[in-house]
């Protein structure tokens, strides 16, 4: 018996690194997967369906059920024809877990046009894209009377939650991933689908630079393995998260941190409009002594 027995799921660029290893525990725990990837190079260039195809024979040849799927996913079209996919394959949707991406660091005196557009399409728009299909197909089985089993679970990262040197393509697509997140939420609790992201930290081509070098020693578990990630996705995939909605978790080694978004910090509350000059009388009031500089960065 696994926890997601019977149901249909979509992980988006599933065929490496920290998709490839949700796709494989969705599968063990008893899911039919549709493993997407478009097999792209780490800064996004090309296309390359046996990526996909190679997940899909390791879940069968562990006993699972899979099919590939080389979409686009920051595409309308290759969105609907995801969801579709796993509706002529397995019959509908139950959870949708949005991956896929890649990088194109620069700092931002630096960062060309192409590169911007490009990092904010492939994350911001390649997460809502396949939601609202998915949302369509849940909107219209709720509409025909079914009972709707839905959740996704979205990819943020920390550059997301806290702004990281050289990525502002990336943090500024990640940091929407999390307001599309809980607008999502917002959206479809009358649908009974929950949406909530995860903040991974892993070692796979995408941190290779920062990351290679961290490998346990034999016997020792890996920190930063990216398989580490999976069951997170597995929890809020699965029946026992159905009250979990529009929450946010770095999930890193052995850790699984749930972070808070913004939150009222301080006010300065008056009955008619500022001045200039009130707000530096009563700046100090407002602050309350706390620090006013760039905040910390992450979870310590
Ligand atoms: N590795 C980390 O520490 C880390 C940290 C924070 C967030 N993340 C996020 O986790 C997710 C997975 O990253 P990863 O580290 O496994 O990287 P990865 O490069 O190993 O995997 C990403 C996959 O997405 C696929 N892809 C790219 N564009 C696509 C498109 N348009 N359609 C379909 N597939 C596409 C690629 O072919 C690739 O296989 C990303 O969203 C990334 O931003 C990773």
């Amino acid at each position: 018996m696994g926890h997601l027995d019977g149901k249909v799921a979509i992980v988006t660029g599933a065929g490496r690194g920290i998709g490839r290893g949700e796709a494989l525990l969705l599968a063990a725990e008893g899911a039919r997967v549709v493993v997407n990837d478009l097999g792209t190079t780490a800064e996004g260039g090309g296309t390359d369906v046996s990526v996909a195809q190679a997940v899909v024979d390791e879940i069968e040849a562990a006993g699972g059920k899979a099919v590939a799927n080389g979409d686009d996913v920051a595409s309308f079209d290759g969105a609907r024809h995801l969801i579709d996919t796993a509706v002529e394959a397995f019959g509908g949707l139950d959870i949708l877990v949005n991956n896929a991406g890649f990088l194109r660091d620069a700092m931002s005196f630096n960062m060309d046009e192409e590169a911007f557009d490009a990092v904010i399409r492939v994350h911001l728009k390649g997460h809502f894209a396949p939601a609202k299909f998915a949302a369509a197909h849940w909107r219209a089985r709720a509409k025909a009377g079914e009972a709707v089993y839905g959740r996704i679970i979205n990819t943020t990262s920390e550059a997301g939650l806290w702004g990281t040197v050289g990525q502002s393509n990336y943090a500024s697509a990640k940091g929407g991933i999390v307001s599309m997140t809980l607008t999502l939420a917002r959206e479809l609790e009358r649908l009974g689908v929950t949406v909530n992201a995860v903040a991974p930290r892993a070692r796979t081509r995408m941190t290779e630079a920062v990351l290679g070098g961290l490998v346990a020693s034999e016997g020792a578990f890996d920190d930063w393995h990216p398989d580490n990630v999976a069951p997170a996705v597995g929890w809020l995939a699965s029946p026992a998260a159905a009250g979990i909605s529009g929450q946010v978790f770095v999930v890193t080694g052995g850790n699984v941190h749930w972070v808070a978004g913004f939150s009222e910090a301080g006010s300065l509350r008056g009955a008619q409009r500022w001045t200039v000059e009130g707000l530096i009388q009563h700046q100090d009031h407002l602050f309350a002594g706390r620090p006013t500089g760039i905040p910390d960065f992450g979870i310590v």
